[in-house]
């Protein structure tokens, strides 16, 4: 079924990860898709994969944190394509600290890329949207509906795109615009490279937050629930923040309150450990696509496909960085 057959939808934060996927997605549905990412190389790597399946897909590079050339790059892709039909805002920075230690320059970056970029992209397209009784899908995060620790930035910034949905869904109901959102769980992408624990966090904390199944979920995962939103199968859908996480708050919340330690923290406990390795080995922050082998290895044992030696090496690694799991916070 091409259930963006003729259409035109702009997919941000396209060279990678979700973005990389949902523009798949929708191109293997019909669609044209502008695809918009600061990653020029990226970018251009995708737009080239999804002409070789014979779909049609543009680039157009952007920062979004350049607000001024937001707009311009919106109205020159409505320009290019005649028209817009749906629009995804997927793009998204993001990390882990402690309080204390976060800076105002990560705020401002955060808050600059995953709030402030997602109301641009929204303001300059909505009157094309209006236009063609389109529907924006944004990307928010279980850290903005749950509690997840060590992420205020990141948390408040997705809680700020899922007040925005919501506000912008009851602002265009009468023009006939959707505006939904996705908040997804850990999802396997080169973001979870950028979310270490700080040295000294609480890792049954972290267990306890994160991976149901024991199983990172796929970026087609997520893909497809942003490619429903966006279709008219959704078309009585408005205002809603879907969840693709797994069951991640139900099930950490019910493993919080048994205070048991099953496959599925074990699982949580060696990624955060992993993690924990990388960190010690000067290793940290990671810039988002790391091609770092250790941030590989974090991912590998969360995938379905985890090798034994994958996880032996893990292991290895968690001896390494003298991590243990019942290590507490500072002052604990
Ligand atoms: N992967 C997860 O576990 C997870 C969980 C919840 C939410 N999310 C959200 O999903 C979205 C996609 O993340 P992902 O996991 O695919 O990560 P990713 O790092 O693979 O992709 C993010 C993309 O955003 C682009 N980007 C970053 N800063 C930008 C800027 N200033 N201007 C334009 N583009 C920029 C990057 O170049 C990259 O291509 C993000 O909003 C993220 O917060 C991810």
């Amino acid at each position: 079924m091409k259930r963006f057959a003729d259409r035109n939808v702009l997919v941000t934060g396209a060279a990678s990860g979700i973005g990389a996927a949902t523009a798949v997605r929708l191109a293997a549905e019909g669609a044209t898709v502008a695809c918009v990412d600061v990653d020029t190389v990226g970018l251009t790597a995708m737009v080239a994969a999804i002409a070789a399946s014979g779909d049609r897909a543009a680039p157009y590079p952007l920062d979004l944190l350049d607000r001024d050339a937001v707009r311009p790059v919106v109205e020159t892709i409505a320009a290019d394509l005649g028209g817009l039909d749906a629009v995804c805002n997927v793009a998204g920075i993001g990390t882990w600290g402690f309080d204390a230690d976060v800076t105002l320059e990560q705020w401002d970056r955060i808050l600059g890329v995953n709030l402030i970029g997602t109301w641009l992209v929204c303001q300059a397209a909505l009157p094309f949207l209006v236009e063609s009784k389109g529907a924006i899908v944004n990307t928010a995060s279980t850290a903005a509906t749950d509690a997840t620790p060590y992420q205020a930035p990141y948390a408040a910034s997705k809680g700020g795109v899922v007040a925005l949905t919501r506000t912008l869904a009851v602002n265009h109901a009468a023009e006939r615009v959707r505006v939904n959102a996705v908040a997804p769980g850990p999802i396997d992408t080169p973001i979870v490279g950028s979310f270490l624990p700080p040295d000294g966090a609480d890792m049954d904390l972290i267990t306890h937050t994160i991976l149901p199944f024991g199983e990172i979920g796929r970026p087609e995962e997520v893909a497809a629930a942003i490619a429903f939103l966006a279709s008219d199968d959704a078309s009585h859908v408005n205002g809603h923040v879907l969840k693709v996480d797994g069951g991640q708050a139900r099930l950490s919340y019910f493993r919080g309150r048994i205070g048991g330690r099953s496959t599925m923290a074990n699982t949580s406990s060696r990624i955060s450990a992993c993690s924990v390795a990388s960190s010690r080995r000067g290793l940290r922050p990671y810039p988002t696509n790391s091609p770092d082998p250790s941030m590989r290895l974090v991912i590998a044992a969360a995938r379905r496909n985890a090798s034994p030696r994958d996880l032996a090496e893990v292991e290895r690694l968690m001896r390494d960085s003298r991590w243990r799991p019942r290590q507490r916070a500072v002052g604990s």
